[in-house]
C-alpha cells in the first residue's frame, strides 16, 4: 500500500444563512445526494461516487462560511499516531466523540495558526456508490443529477500565518507542497498549495488577516465537457458565478468557481497533474498568480474577487 498516513479530504462542514435554501442548493443544483439529518439539525451530504456516507455537512447559522474540514486517515493506530505527533509538536488537541457526526468514528481536533478547525478520523459508514462491487457500470442515475462531481475533493483556506500551518502540515502530517506563490516582494509566500496524495492538492491556503476563512470548498467533475455542463446549470439555476469557465495555471485544474446560496464560494473543476515526493515544488510569482495566468490562465488576470471576498 503507497498512501498511508493521511489519505484524503474527508468531509467539510459549511455553514449557510438558511437550511432549506442550502438544502436544494447543495442536493438539487449542486447534485450531492442527501445522506441523513442528525438532531443538531445538520443534513449530510456526499458525492455520488463517493463510498463513505457523507463528505458535505450543512448548519443553519448567522453567518457563512466553514466550521471545520476533515482528514480521513488510514485506521485507528494512525489516528493515534498523528494525535500524539501533533501533542508533540505543542499543539492542542481534542477528541470529538464517535457518533457527534451521522455514521462517523471519533474526530482528533486542532486549531491550525491559520485559525482553521482540522479534523482527522479513520472510521466512516462504507454506504458504496450504488453501482454493483461485481462488475459494476461505470456511472448510474445518481451521476445525472444536477452538476453532480464524483467526489469532494480540496478546500482553499484563508488565515494569518500560513507558514506555521506549512509547517505542521508537512512535518507532522506528512503532506508536501507542490506549488506555491511568492509575496510581491518574493520575501515571503503568499499563497501554498499542498498534498497528502498525488493531487495537485488536497488543501490550499491564502495569507489574509482575518482568521478561519474560507475562499472555497472544491468538487471534482469528470471532463471539461462536465464543467461546462456545470455552468449551464449554474445559469438555469441563479447561481453566481465568480470566475471561469477557465483553467488554474496553478495547478493547471479547469474551473468554474461559484457561489452557494449564502455567500461561500464554491468549485467546480477537473483536471490538474499527478505530483510525486520526488517532484520539486512550483513557484509563481504574485504576478505571475495575475498577468501570468496562475489563476485564470485564459484571461491572464487577477480577478479582485479573488484576494478579497471569503466567508
Ligand atoms: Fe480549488
Amino acid at each position: 500500500m503507497a498512501i498511508q498516513g493521511v489519505l484524503r479530504p474527508g468531509h467539510a462542514q459549511i455553514r449557510v444563512l438558511n437550511l432549506e435554501q442550502g438544502v436544494h442548493f447543495y442536493r438539487d443544483v449542486l447534485g450531492l445526494l442527501e445522506t441523513g439529518r442528525d438532531d443538531q439539525g445538520r443534513v449530510y451530504f456526499k458525492a455520488w461516487d463517493e463510498q463513505d456516507h457523507n463528505s458535505v455537512v450543512i448548519r443553519e447559522a448567522d453567518r457563512a462560511g466553514i466550521d471545520f474540514f476533515a482528514f480521513k486517515v488510514l485506521d485507528n493506530d494512525t489516528l493515534l499516531h498523528f494525535e500524539r505527533a501533533l501533542n508533540d509538536y505543542g499543539l492542542e488537541t481534542s477528541r470529538m466523540p464517535a457518533g457527534e457526526m451521522l455514521e462517523t468514528g471519533e474526530r482528533v481536533r486542532f486549531t491550525l495558526p491559520t485559525g482553521h478547525l482540522i479534523e482527522l478520523y479513520a472510521d466512516k459508514t462504507w454506504v458504496g456508490n450504488d453501482s454493483a462491487e461485481l462488475n459494476p457500470a461505470p456511472w448510474n442515475a445518481n451521476a445525472e443529477k444536477g452538476i453532480a462531481p464524483i467526489r469532494m475533493d480540496h478546500c482553499l483556506l484563508y488565515g494569518p500565518d500560513t507558514a506555521a500551518a506549512k509547517k505542521i502540515l508537512i512535518e507532522v502530517l506528512g503532506f508536501q507542497l507542490v506549488e506555491r506563490t511568492l509575496t510581491p516582494d518574493r520575501e515571503g509566500e503568499i499563497a501554498l498549495w499542498l498534498s497528502c496524495s498525488n493531487k495537485a492538492h488536497d488543501i490550499a491556503f491564502v495569507e489574509h488577516s482575518e482568521p478561519g476563512k474560507l475562499h472555497h470548498v472544491a468538487f471534482q467533475l469528470e471532463s471539461w465537457e462536465k464543467v461546462l455542463r456545470a455552468a449551464d446549470i449554474m445559469a438555469m439555476n441563479d447561481v453566481p458565478v465568480d470566475i471561469g469557465p477557465t483553467r488554474h495555471g496553478i495547478t493547471r485544474g479547469c474551473t468554474i468557481y461559484a457561489w452557494d446560496p449564502s455567500g461561500n464560494r464554491f468549485e467546480t473543476f477537473m483536471g490538474g497533474y499527478q505530483t510525486y515526493p520526488d517532484h520539486k515544488p512550483i513557484t509563481w510569482t504574485f504576478e505571475g498568480l495575475g498577468e501570468g495566468g496562475g489563476l485564470d490562465y485564459a484571461h491572464r488576470k487577477l480577478h479582485d474577487t479573488f484576494l478579497t471576498v471569503v466567508t
